[in-house]
């Protein structure tokens, strides 16, 4: 089957990576709105106009399920590319379920977009998930910014993840949702600061069970060859990859996109 993934941008390659260990069996179309990056920060009529746009596109391309790899888009246009469009559409929340449901007593921290963090679906979320009010919600729309320009390890970032998280007693957090498919690049930056005890909690692995689920795919368990399927990934093998509706063919963007993957392989288990 041929699943679309898309993303404003370089998040939801993360998804993918998640997608493509786990159904290896699959194709894969990517699609990441370099053009218009970052989602975070515009009003609900642009990205509704963004997501519509791309899911035709990646249905003109042959997808027959999209995923909408990205929280932001999710929060705001997956109800009407539901309406509009006739095939399964699978959208990202914060993964505060879970979050709420593995943790006793401590707080939880969700960061996200300004867009998500203010949108209500996510206080749908909370209204039915958070009956004890121990999450906390922050933005962080400049690690948007590190991630597409590829500075995952930096001075700046730990100096911007010290400056968001100052009003609030580190000591107090159990767990660290991320709210964005593209803060998935930073976990070592988060455990240099919160620690070893605190959990991260990112949505893919949630988002890529239910997809196959819905589609009824097989689940790839723990008798397949990791190695092999690290090293398909790792040579973008089984995906095509468009960057707004562009196809991506230049060795220099083959490349960064390969740096990504490893990356993700990198800190998948962090
Ligand atoms: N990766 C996206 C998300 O999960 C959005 C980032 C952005 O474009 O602001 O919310």
């Amino acid at each position: 089957m041929k699943i679309g993934i898309f993303d404003s941008g370089i998040g939801g390659l993360s998804v993918l990576n998640e997608a493509c260990h786990r159904l290896p069996e699959q194709e894969f179309i990517f699609y990441a709105d370099t053009d218009h990056v970052p989602y975070g920060t515009k009003t609900p009529e642009e990205i509704i106009g963004f997501a519509t746009d791309i899911t035709e596109f990646l249905i003109s391309q042959g997808a027959e399920a999209i995923v909408v790899a990205c929280n932001t888009a999710t929060s705001v246009a997956i109800k009407e590319l539901r309406r509009r469009y006739d095939l399964p559409i699978l959208g990202m929340e914060p993964a505060v379920k879970p979050a709420v449901e593995g943790t006793e007593g401590k707080r939880i921290m969700v960061i996200a977009t300004p867009v998500t963090i203010r949108e209500d679906k996510l206080k749908d979320l909370l209204h039915r998930v958070d009956g004890d009010h121990r999450v906390d919600l922050l933005a962080m729309p400049r690690l948007v910014e590190f991630a597409e320009r590829e500075e995952f390890e930096s001075e700046a970032v730990d100096e911007y993840l010290r400056q968001q998280f100052s009003s609030f007693d580190k000591s107090r957090y159990c767990a660290l949702v991320l709210g964005c498919t593209h803060f998935n690049y930073f976990k070592p930056a988060y455990r240099r600061y919160f620690g070893e005890g605190t959990l991260l909690i990112d949505g893919n692995k949630g988002t890529v069970r239910h997809l196959a689920e819905v589609l009824d795919l097989n689940w790839s368990q723990d008798n397949v060859d990791e190695d092999e399927i690290k090293h398909n990934i790792l040579c973008l093998r089984n995906t095509e990859y468009f960057f707004s509706g562009k196809r991506v063919e230049d060795e220099k963007t083959l490349e960064h996109l390969k740096r990504l993957h490893l990356r993700l392989e990198e800190v998948r288990n962090i």
